[in-house]
């Protein structure tokens, strides 16, 4: 059976390791030859040749540093590299650089991921491996990707056998049809930037770009295993004939499915050349809000959290749910009422603002972000620090403590998920120092127990706070 070979199958990538023994190779045989040669056009030779490979690096590598500087982090440039350093496989615990992961390319779009592979051979780098065996190891039930699909373009029917997909839509305008259980009928809506879709394990769904712009998904699927996926043309044409002619009795019988050709290209987001010859009449029809919201949460238009470093934005199960609209608590009961869903937000975090240390009592958290830059510190038994950009992924295990700061001149501004259907539970630095009596705080840190009058109260809550 074939499964959209985009999600299954992978290139092998020829690591840097390979060309490096191929440049080997030619530097022993230009020595051959200089063996020939007078000592000294060799010498010549290699002076130019140095001086040369010098400069490009030069040049190459100072902007680079720069812009690195400019972000105001310290940290070198960390290239995909053959030798990996225990400190770096430290933190691609906790990071992918998707932007840099093999892209799927098929004709109406293009998929990347962050996720665990079973076949080891199947990740592009050791970065992209220890991200994968950290997400299964710590049982994540999250993978991450990114679905780009071009105007008209459509991924196509399909269902995931083992994961609930959750999508914030960072551009363009999409079209959503879902076919869920018994009694069957389709929901389908349009969905916009900045909005959220929920589809649900084993439902089967579309989503087709309608608009003039890409459309830019970001997907959290529930699982840290390999998600498995079917799509519709693949099941037809494994489908024995005579036993598809039975089943759907169409005009013509058997002929009728014979006529069917299986195109040699993976269909899995498609965008025949020929559409408009096949198409002459699409009707993009919303089904009632009430149906659509158990799927559809318009998250840019949500209620928004203000601190004084920045802005979150939830899309998530609360219990209290007085301050809910009616489509919300629809929406809340439908994450709720699912094994395995995840809780949303957006959050921005303003120029030299920090989401404060925290950890999350009952939650992994998965990120993506959109637009800017920052530093993440991550503390299990150690700490572990780095820099995030635009289109990196970024992991917590539940109860690690974590913060993000900005450090870039814009806005950071991410898409998170927190794997749980229930109400998010949070604990905060400052709140539990403040928490704490300060005389266990005098014994613990062996200092004078009014010492810790020094750390004041806010009135404003601190989650994103300001220096
Ligand atoms: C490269 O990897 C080997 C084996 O893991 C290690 O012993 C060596 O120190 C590494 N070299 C560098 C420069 O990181
Ligand atoms: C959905 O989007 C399509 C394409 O832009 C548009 O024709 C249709 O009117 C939209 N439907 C709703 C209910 O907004």
């Amino acid at each position: 059976m074939k499964f959209s070979s985009y999600e299954t199958t992978i290139d092998k990538f020829k690591l840097h390791s390979k060309n490096q023994r191929g440049d080997q190779a030619g530097r022993m045989q230009s020595f051959a030859v200089c063996a020939y040669l007078r000592k000294t056009i060799c010498a010549c030779l290699l002076m130019v040749i140095l001086t040369l490979s010098l400069g490009v690096a030069v040049v190459i590598l100072t902007p680079k540093i720069r812009a690195l500087k400019e972000e105001g982090s310290v940290e070198r440039p960390v290239e995909i590299s053959q030798n990996v350093s225990n400190d770096i496989q430290a933190k691609y615990k906790y990071l992918n650089n998707m932007q840099k992961s093999k892209k799927f390319v098929l004709q109406g779009g293009e998929v990347q991921w962050a996720r665990y592979r079973a076949d080891p051979k199947d990740y592009g780098s050791k970065e992209e491996r220890a991200f994968g065996e950290s997400i299964h190891s710590n049982g994540a039930h999250m993978t991450a990707s990114t679905l780009l699909i071009k105007p008209n373009g459509c991924r196509v029917p399909h269902w995931h056998f083992n994961a609930n997909e959750h999508g914030y839509l960072a551009t363009g305008t999409a079209w959503i049809g879902i076919l869920d259980a018994a009694p069957f009928s389709v929901t389908s809506y349009n969905v916009t930037a900045g909005q959220v879709i929920f589809l649900p394990r084993a439902t089967l769904h579309w989503m087709k770009c309608v608009g003039p712009e890409n459309c830019l998904f970001i997907l959290f699927f529930t699982t840290s295993e390999e998600l498995v996926t079917l799509d519709v043309d693949d099941v037809f044409y494994a489908t024995p004939k005579d036993i598809a002619a039975q089943s759907l009795k169409p005009k013509g019988g058997i002929k009728f499915i014979n006529s069917f050709k299986q195109p040699k290209e993976n269909q899995a987001i498609n965008l025949p050349p020929n559409l408009n010859q096949l198409v002459h009449k699409a009707s993009y029809t919303q089904s009632c809000a009430l149906k659509v919201s158990r799927y559809f949460y318009n998250m840019r238009a949500s209620k928004q959290y203000k601190y004084p470093g920045g802005i979150i934005q939830w899309a998530r199960y609360t219990k209290d749910q007085s301050k809910m609209s009616r489509n919300e608590k629809i929406f809340a009961k439908s994450l709720n009422e699912h094994m395995d869903t995840v809780t949303m937000a957006t959050m921005r975090i303003f120029r030299r603002g920090m989401r404060q240390p925290h950890y999350h009592f009952n939650a992994h958290t998965m990120g993506y972000v959109l637009s800017g830059s920052g530093r993440v510190g991550v503390v299990e038994k150690k700490a572990v620090n780095f820099h995030i950009k635009k289109g990196d992924v970024f992991f917590f295990p539940r109860g690690t403590h974590h913060y993000i700061r900005n450090v870039g001149k814009q806005d950071l501004f991410m898409v998170i998920a927190f794997s749980t259907n229930d109400e998010l539970q949070t604990l905060d630095m400052n709140i539990y120092f403040k928490s704490t009596a300060d005389f266990i705080l005098a014994q613990l840190f062996l200092k004078k127990q009014e010492e810790f009058r020094k750390i004041p109260s806010f009135k404003e809550d601190q989650d994103i706070n300001l220096p």
